[in-house]
C-alpha cells in the first residue's frame, strides 16, 4: 500500500485515510492509491463498512488543479470513474469530513452513502472560480440530495458552507462534537449503520430533483442571469448540467456532466482562471526572502489621516480584531472620519452582514486621537494624508521622532516616490509603501511597495499581515504610480485621445466592457475623480510636456469643474445612478481637436481595443523588464483585483499571451505607423516584447 493512503482495520471497519499534504488534492497517484485501498476493503470479507477520512485532519480540497489541461487530469483511474466504483461497493462508506471538503473532495464524500462532519469543517463546490463545473458527479448527485435549486445556487456561488448549514441542507447526515473525536464518531456511526442493516447507498432524497421547480424554471433563470454572466462559459455549463440532472437518469446525467466538464476544462477561460489561482499563491513568494524569516509582531496599528482612505484602512484592522489608533490634525476631521466608519458599519448591520454587537466591538478597537504620543507604541503606522510629497515627508519626520524603534512606517501614497519619503527618516529600512485601493475596506488588492532600503523582515511582515486582514498583497518596486497606476496612465491617455479623434466616451468604454471589464476606463476616471487624476498628472508633468494633446480632454474637464460622478459631470453626465452621454463633452472634444489640428473620424471597435489594451500590455511588459513587477502574473493580479480586469481573461499579461505576443507587437507597430506623430511618440514597443517575439517566446517573462 502506498504512503498516499493509510489503511487500518478496526473490528469490522476499514479506515482509509487520505495522506497527500497539504490538501489531499486528488491527483492521479492519490486516486490510484484510494481505488486500491477501497478495492481491498471491498474484497475483504472481514470488512463490513468503510470510513474514509483525511489522515491529517483535512478531508480533501478536490481535484489536483495542476493536472487540468494535461493528460494527467483524466489518467486512470479518473475521478468520475473512481467515484462511480465507490458507489457500487456493497458496503456502507462513511465520509468523515475534517476541515475541508471542496470540489472533487466534496464529490468524493457525495459518492459515499453517509457523511459526518466536524464543527469547523467547510464544504463547497468552488469549481466555478476555476471556470469549471463539478465534474465528478457533483452536478448530478447533489441535486438528488438537496434538490435542484439549492444545488444550483451552491454550485454557481462557489461558496463554502459551514457544517450546520450543510446539515440543514441535507448534505451531512451527522455532526461530530469536535475535530478530535471525528473519526471515533464516524466509526460509531458506521457501526450503527451496520447494526441497523442500512444499505450501502440510501435511496436518493430527491430522485427527481426538479420536483419543486416551477414550469420554465431553467429558461427563466438563464434569462435573468445572462447579463450578469457576461461572456462567462462556466455558469452556462453548470446550468446545463443541473438541467440534465432533472431530465436524465443518473448514469446518463453523469455522462452529460463529463461532456460539459471537458468543454469547460479545454476553454481559455478556465486556463485563465487556473492561471489566476496559481498566480495568487506565487505572489507571496519573494525571491531572496526566506519564508522562515522572523516576523515583527503587529499588535497595534496607527493610521494617520481619517479621510476617505484612512477610515477604510483602519476598518480592515478593526475587522481583524487588531486595535487601531486613527490620528488627525483637527478634531472636526477626526469626528467626520470616525462617523464615516461608524456609518459604514451601520450599513453592514442593516444589510444583515454584521451584528450590532460586532459593530460595537469593532468601534471599540478604533481609537481617535490628535496626539502623536498616542501612537508611540504602535507596531505599524500607515500614513494616509494628502497626496503631496512635502506633507508626507513632514509626517514621516514626526513619525521618526515619536515611533518606537522597529515600528514599521508605511505610506498609502498612490504614486509618490517612497524612497524620497523614507529618506527623511533615520530608519529607511523600516519604511514601506502600502497602497490600498478605494474603498479600502472592500478592495482586495494591496500593492506593497518595496523601497530601495526596505528591510526583508519589514516586507515579509507586511505580506503576512496583509493576508491576515484578508487582502491580496502584490509586491511592486518604486516608480511613478507603481504597477497599477503606471499602467493606467497610457491606457487612460489613449482613451481620452480617441475621444478627441472622434470616438464617444460610450464607444470607448463599450469596447472595454465588451470584453467583460467591469467598467470602461472613462467611467472609471469619473468614479475615481477627474480632479484626482489631474493632480496625479501634474505631479508627473515633465514626462509628457512634449505632447500638447496629452490628456487635454481630462485637463479641460478639470478646468470646467467637471470632476466626474462627484460633480454629476465628467466624461458622462450623471442623473442619480444613471450614466448618460453628455453632448457638452462631444463639443469640447471637437473644439480641442480643432485647436490641436487633430482630424476627427470614426474609430472602429478593433482600433479602440488595440490602442487601449496594447498600450496597457506594453507598459506592463516594460514594468517587468525594469524589475518593478517581479513576474507577469503579479501584474495580472493587480489589474484583476484593483481595476476590474476580468479574471476569466487572466489579467492583461495572460490576455496578451492568449492573443499572441507577435500579434501584440505587430499591432503596436501598425498603430505606430498609422497614427502619425501621435503613433511615433507613444506607440513604442517595449524592448522586452521585441526580444520575446524575436526569440519565438509565447510567455511573458524576464528574458
Ligand atoms: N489542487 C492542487 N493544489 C492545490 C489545491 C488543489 N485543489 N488546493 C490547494 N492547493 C495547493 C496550493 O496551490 C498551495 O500550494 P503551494 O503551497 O505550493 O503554493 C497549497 O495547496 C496550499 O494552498 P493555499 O496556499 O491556498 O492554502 P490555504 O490554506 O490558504 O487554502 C484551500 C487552502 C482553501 C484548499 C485553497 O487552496 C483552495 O481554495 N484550493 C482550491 C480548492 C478548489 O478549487 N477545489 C476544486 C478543484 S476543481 C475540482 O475539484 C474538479 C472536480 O469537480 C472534478
Ligand atoms: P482625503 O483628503 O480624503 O483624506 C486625507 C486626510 O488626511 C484628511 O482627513 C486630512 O485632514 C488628513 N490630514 C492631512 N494632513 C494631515 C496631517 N499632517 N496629519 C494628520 N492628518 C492629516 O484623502 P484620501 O483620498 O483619503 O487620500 C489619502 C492618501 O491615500 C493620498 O496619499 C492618496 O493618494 C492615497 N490614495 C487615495 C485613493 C483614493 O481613491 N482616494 C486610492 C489610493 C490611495
Amino acid at each position: 500500500m502506498t504512503a498516499l493512503v493509510h489503511y487500518r482495520l478496526d473490528g469490522q471497519l476499514a479506515l482509509i485515510g487520505l495522506s497527500r499534504p497539504p490538501v489531499n488534492a486528488l491527483g492521479q497517484p492519490l486516486r490510484a492509491a484510494l481505488l486500491e485501498a477501497c478495492e481491498r476493503a471491498a474484497a475483504d470479507p472481514a470488512v463490513a463498512a468503510i470510513v474514509l477520512h483525511g489522515a491529517n485532519g483535512l478531508f480533501s480540497a478536490g481535484a489536483d488543479i495542476s493536472e487540468f489541461g494535461s493528460e494527467a487530469s483524466s489518467a486512470a483511474p479518473d475521478l468520475p470513474g473512481l467515484l462511480v466504483r465507490l458507489t457500487r461497493i456493497d458496503k456502507p462508506l462513511v465520509a468523515a469530513i475534517g476541515k475541508l471538503a471542496l470540489g472533487g473532495g466534496l464529490e468524493l464524500a457525495l459518492a459515499c452513502g453517509y457523511r459526518i462532519g466536524e464543527p469547523q469543517a467547510r464544504l463547497g463546490l468552488p469549481e466555478i472560480n476555476l471556470g469549471l463545473l463539478p465534474g465528478a458527479g457533483g452536478t448530478q448527485r447533489l441535486p438528488r440530495l438537496i434538490g435542484a435549486e439549492s444545488a444550483l445556487n451552491m454550485i454557481l456561488s462557489g461558496k463554502q458552507v459551514d457544517v450546520q448549514h450543510a446539515h440543514l441542507m441535507g448534505i451531512l447526515d451527522r455532526l461530530a462534537d469536535n475535530p478530535e473525536t471525528l473519526i471515533e464518531q464516524a466509526c460509531v456511526y458506521a457501526r450503527e449503520l451496520l447494526a441497523q442493516g442500512a444499505p450501502a447507498q440510501p435511496a436518493a432524497r430527491y430522485p427527481s430533483p426538479a420536483v419543486d421547480l416551477p414550469e420554465g424554471f431553467f429558461a427563466g433563470f438563464r434569462a435573468e442571469q445572462e447579463a450578469r454572466w457576461k461572456s462567462r462559459l462556466a455558469p452556462r455549463l453548470v446550468l446545463a448540467a443541473i438541467e440534465a440532472a432533472c431530465l436524465l437518469p443518473l448514469e446518463e446525467g453523469l455522462a452529460r456532466e463529463q461532456d460539459l466538464f471537458r468543454q469547460a476544462e479545454a476553454s481559455r477561460q478556465s486556463a485563465a482562471l487556473r492561471h489566476v489561482f496559481f498566480a495568487e499563491r506565487e505572489a507571496g513568494r519573494i525571491p531572496g526572502i526566506d519564508p522562515a524569516l522572523d516576523m515583527r509582531p503587529i499588535a497595534k496599528v496607527a493610521v494617520i489621516g481619517a479621510g476617505t482612505m484612512g477610515g477604510g484602512i483602519a476598518m480592515n484592522f478593526a475587522n481583524a480584531g487588531i486595535p487601531v489608533v486613527v490620528l488627525e490634525q483637527k478634531s472636526d476631521a477626526l469626528e467626520r472620519g470616525l462617523s464615516n466608519v461608524q456609518r459604514n458599519y451601520e450599513i453592514s448591520v442593516k444589510r444583515g452582514k454584521l451584528s450590532q454587537a460586532e459593530l460595537e466591538k469593532r468601534m471599540r478597537l478604533l481609537q481617535g486621537s490628535l496626539e502623536y504620543a498616542d501612537i508611540a507604541d504602535a507596531d505599524l503606522v500607515i500614513e494616509a494624508v494628502f497626496e503631496k510629497l512635502e506633507i508626507k515627508q513632514q509626517v514621516f519626520r514626526t513619525l521618526d521622532e515619536v515611533c518606537k524603534p522597529g515600528a514599521i512606517l508605511a505610506t498609502n501614497t498612490s504614486s509618490l516616490d517612497v524612497d524620497a519619503i523614507a529618506a527623511v527618516t533615520s530608519r529607511p529600512q523600516d519604511v514601506i509603501g502600502l497602497h490600498f485601493f478605494s474603498p479600502a475596506n472592500v478592495m482586495r488588492l494591496l500593492e506593497v511597495v518595496r523601497a530601495r532600503r526596505t528591510a526583508p523582515d519589514v516586507l515579509a511582515t507586511t505580506l503576512k499581515l496583509a493576508r491576515r486582514i484578508g487582502k491580496l498583497p502584490v509586491v511592486s518596486g518604486v516608480c511613478f504610480g507603481f504597477i497599477g497606476n503606471r499602467m493606467l496612465e497610457p491606457y487612460a491617455r489613449e482613451a481620452m485621445r480617441m475621444v478627441l479623434e472622434g470616438a464617444s466616451p460610450a464607444q470607448v468604454d463599450g469596447v472595454l466592457t465588451g470584453i467583460d471589464l467591469n467598467m470602461g476606463v472613462l467611467s472609471m476616471l469619473d468614479l475615481a475623480g477627474i480632479d484626482v487624476n489631474y493632480l496625479v498628472r501634474q505631479a508627473n508633468k515633465a514626462a509628457f510636456a512634449d505632447d500638447p494633446s496629452y490628456c487635454r480632454l481630462g485637463d479641460e474637464l478639470y478646468a470646467m469643474g467637471c470632476y466626474g460622478q462627484k460633480s454629476s459631470f465628467g466624461f458622462y453626465h450623471y442623473e442619480g445612478r444613471q450614466r448618460l452621454d453628455d453632448p457638452t463633452v462631444e463639443k469640447v472634444a471637437e473644439r480641442l481637436a480643432g485647436e490641436l489640428q487633430i482630424p476627427r473620424r470614426s474609430l472602429a471597435p478593433q482600433e479602440i481595443h488595440d490602442r487601449c489594451l496594447f498600450m496597457l500590455i506594453n507598459e506592463g511588459i516594460q514594468l517587468l523588464d525594469e524589475g518593478i513587477a517581479l513576474r507577469a502574473s503579479d501584474i495580472d493580479l493587480v489589474w484583476i483585483n484593483g481595476y476590474g480586469f476580468p479574471a476569466h481573461l487572466g489579467g492583461p499579461m495572460h490576455y496578451a499571451e492568449q492573443l499572441g505576443l507577435d500579434q501584440v507587437l505587430d499591432g503596436i507597430l501598425r498603430l505606430q505607423a498609422s497614427l502619425g506623430s501621435h503613433g511615433q511618440r507613444w506607440f513604442k514597443p517595449a524592448p522586452l516584447l521585441k526580444r520575446l517575439v524575436a526569440a519565438g517566446r509565447t510567455r511573458i517573462e524576464k528574458f
